[in-house]
């Protein structure tokens, strides 16, 4: 098992990653946090999966568990299911010192968190995330929220977690879909941060890709810190976390383009990735071979080509209403070289135009883009 701390003054706090780790989380739960109750939020996918083990672990480490289950995916991350969570924790008597647990991907963590940082004005925050995505990106950093009909993740705060439990073996039963999607914010940390860790994943590539467990905690671990590195370095993005939005700027573009329902967020956030590389190199602000590299790497993972028939003024006004754009300016992180990236606040969108044109022409075409079952 390795520990991993997020420095950040009294509100540190560490991450254990590990596989089969139950019998330890009982230890690690009585150093962290105090027994008594609390609640745990799963999803109707991962419960029945995963979430037996750890009910019985957290009975062993002396807590009392009241349950609530959202359905999978993007829909239980409302307002009306941060609701019934409250309602839950009313009327199990849950006071200040009672932790919400969050076992799931992305979703049941931000809503988890939000409403952990809300319960009571904040009570404390567990996450064992169980998808790619979550182990190495949204358990750690303290971002939760919940969607608001007008647009993804507007409602929201920053609210650490106390404790984040990584565990390999839940990620045996996660689609192969869903795991490539992971992958790509995997690469994203490599790309902005690590030529090293860069050259790790070009080594290590197929284990990486068949799970192989003393790869993939390696993978973890390393984006666990280079993370943390960032979150310590600016909590609340207001400088260099920003950073952490490579690929992003143009992903959320295309995932709100097509109403949320064809790209994962890592599907799009790796085509935004690919158009990003291509408009730093035709800037000039990206060297040609390191471009290459870069390319090379995506493509490995099999960037997904867009729909027929996607609206480029549809994606062109998604793109406008970035919630980090900065005025009608185009914001876009940039890369320089592998582990480098530099924000970059005055793009041509003459230029973001060709590249988004010549990304959508693939269309269909399964060159480098290729759909994971
Ligand atoms: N807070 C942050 O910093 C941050 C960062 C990135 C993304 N996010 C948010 O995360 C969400 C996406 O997260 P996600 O990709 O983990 O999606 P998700 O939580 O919807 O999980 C994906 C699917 O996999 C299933 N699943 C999860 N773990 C499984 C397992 N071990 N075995 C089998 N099935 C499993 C889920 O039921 C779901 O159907 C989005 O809402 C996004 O906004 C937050
Ligand atoms: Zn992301």
């Amino acid at each position: 098992m390795r520990v991993l701390w997020v420095p950040l003054g009294n509100r540190s706090y560490p991450i254990y990653i590990g596989s089969n780790l139950s019998p330890e989380l009982g230890k690690a739960w009585r150093e962290n946090l105090p027994p008594g109750r609390l609640l745990l939020v799963s999803d109707e996918q991962v419960f029945p999966l995963h979430g037996e083990k750890l009910l019985l672990t957290l009975k062993e480490a002396g807590c009392q568990v009241v349950r609530e289950l959202l359905p999978s995916g993007e829909t239980g991350k409302t307002l009306q299911y941060a609701e019934q969570l409250y309602t839950s924790a009313i009327r199990a008597g849950l006071d200040r010192h009672s932790a919400v647990v969050a076992l799931g991907g992305g979703v049941v963590g931000d809503l988890a968190g939000f409403v952990a940082a809300t319960y009571l004005r904040g009570v404390p925050f567990v996450q064992v995330p169980t998808t790619l995505l979550a182990q190495v990106d949204s358990s750690v950093g303290g971002k939760v929220a919940v969607n608001h009909p007008l647009g993804k993740n507007l409602i929201g705060s920053f609210y650490q977690p106390r404790l984040v439990w990584i565990d390999l073996a839940v990620l045996e039963t996660l689609p192969a879909r869903e795991y490539l999607a992971g992958a790509a914010e995997v690469i994203k940390y490599g790309i902005i941060l690590s030529e090293q860790f860069c050259t790790f994943l070009e080594d290590n590539w197929q284990l990486f890709l068949d799970r192989e467990p003393e790869v993939l905690t390696e993978v973890i671990a390393t984006c666990c810190a280079l993370k943390s590195r960032i979150v310590s370095a600016d909590e609340r993005e207001e400088g260099v976390r920003a950073i952490l939005n490579f690929g992003h700027t143009l992903g959320h573009a295309l995932e709100a383009a097509t109403d949320f329902n064809f790209y994962l967020h890592g599907e799009a956030v790796l085509a935004g990735m690919l158009m990003a590389t291509k408009i730093a190199e035709a800037s000039g602000v990206l060297p040609p071979t390191e471009a290459q590299r870069q390319l090379s790497l995506y493509r490995r993972l099999g960037v997904l080509a867009a729909p027929p028939g996607l609206d480029e003024e549809k994606l062109f006004a998604a793109l406008r209403q970035d919630k980090k754009r900065q005025g009608e300016r185009l914001v876009f992180v940039l890369p320089r070289r592998c582990g480098e990236v530099e924000l970059f606040r005055d793009v041509s969108l003459e230029l973001v135009r060709q590249v988004v044109r010549e990304y959508l022409s693939q269309e269909g075409k399964p060159v480098c883009y290729t759909k994971a079952e």
